[in-house]
């Protein structure tokens, strides 16, 4: 897709961070955008925005994770503008940390209801109407770079955002016959809301297995701040759609991490390359306990596991050096 005039723009969590950013910057591309999220508060702050901008937004609260509500929401936007969205952008999505051994069900439903039930939701609602349509179109993901690197620190996150990759993969070959690019946006870092995503977990799926508290919310706070900007990540995708690429990495460094990623996989797949990446482990885990990343330092409690789970402890551990 090369020109936005007059297209009309579906984006999820498009009140906040990086969907503020995207919805910001297809407005000012020509777009009609819709903003669907499950914040009241982000939604009428961005209206306010867009309003004072006369832009051509409109917002819709929409639970993505509850699929009628979904159907009401692709509803409304054809009855306002006469058809389905040509560009979809799928980028809500919540994260919560802790050791992967500790996870609860809950945790699991939660994260990988929201970032890959979410998008897929958005998928199976929106693609045959995109088709039916005829009038082709571009769907952009935004996915992370940990769909392509395990982090047993959020498991549940990293298995969806894989799982999103893959997804967006399936349909970028099915939907080049019907005129429909594909995108997948995988960021590192951005300068987002993301650390207040614990405010929109269900109440039925709070049993985490994570410590969760306003201390560990703040460190997360210092540490998106530290972010790419929503704007700037929202232009790189922009350029990606233009091109049609099915991948958008904008980020320094990304590429050797994602060689790096490759070559595990093929060396942990012979008993020569288990050993050689085993020694790489090795050497990482005695450059981390030496280093000063504020992941280990923090006092805060981030990342570790709700304090009354028995077995998630030093004295578990069968080998704690490893
Ligand atoms: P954000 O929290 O600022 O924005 C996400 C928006 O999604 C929020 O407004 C939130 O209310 C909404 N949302 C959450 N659950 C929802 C639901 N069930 N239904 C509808 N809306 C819902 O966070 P951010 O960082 O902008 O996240 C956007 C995407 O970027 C996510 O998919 C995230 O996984 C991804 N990402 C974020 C990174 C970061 O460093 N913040 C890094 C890599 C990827």
């Amino acid at each position: 897709m090369k020109d936005f005039k007059g297209k009309v723009a579906f984006i999820t969590g498009g009140a906040s961070g990086a969907g503020l950013g995207q919805a910001k910057v297809f407005s000012e591309a020509g777009c009609k955008v819709v903003i669907a999220d499950i914040r009241q508060d982000h939604l009428d702050e961005a209206m306010e925005y867009f309003k004072a901008k006369k832009a051509d937004v409109h917002a819709i609260k929409l639970d993505l994770t509850d699929r009628k509500a979904y159907a009401a929401a692709a509803d409304e936007v054809e009855r306002i503008y006469g058809g389905p969205p040509q560009l979809l952008i799928n980028t809500a999505g919540v994260n919560t940390f802790g050791p992967a051994e500790a996870s609860t069900f809950e945790d699991f439903d939660w994260v990988i209801g929201v970032c890959l039930g979410g998008v897929i939701n958005g998928m199976v609602t929106f693609v045959p109407r995109m088709i039916k349509a005829g009038k082709g179109g571009h769907i952009a993901t935004t996915s992370s770079m940990g769909g392509f690197m395990a982090s047993s620190g959020c498991t549940p996150y990293s298995a969806a955002k894989a799982a999103v990759n893959n997804l967006m993969e399936c349909y970028h070959d099915a939907l080049k016959p019907y005129g429909i690019g594909v995108t997948v946006l995988c960021p590192a870092n951005i300068r987002s809301n993301i650390a207040e995503a614990v405010y929109t977990r269900p109440e039925h799926l709070k049993n985490t297995g994570y410590n969760v508290n306003d201390k560990t919310i703040d460190f997360l706070r210092s540490i998106h701040a530290q972010g790419m900007d929503p704007i700037e990540l929202a232009n790189h995708l922009k350029k990606g759609i233009e091109n049609d690429q099915l991948y958008v990495i904008p980020y320094p460094g990304s590429q050797q991490m994602i060689e790096n990623q490759f070559k595990k996989i093929l060396d942990y797949s012979t008993p020569e390359g288990t050993k050689r990446q085993d020694e790489l482990a090795r050497q990482r885990a005695e450059e981390r306990e030496k280093s000063s990343d504020p992941y280990r330092t923090t006092d805060s409690g981030f990342g570790k596991a709700r304090e009354d789970i028995t077995w998630v402890t030093e004295s578990s551990r069968i080998n704690p050096k490893k």
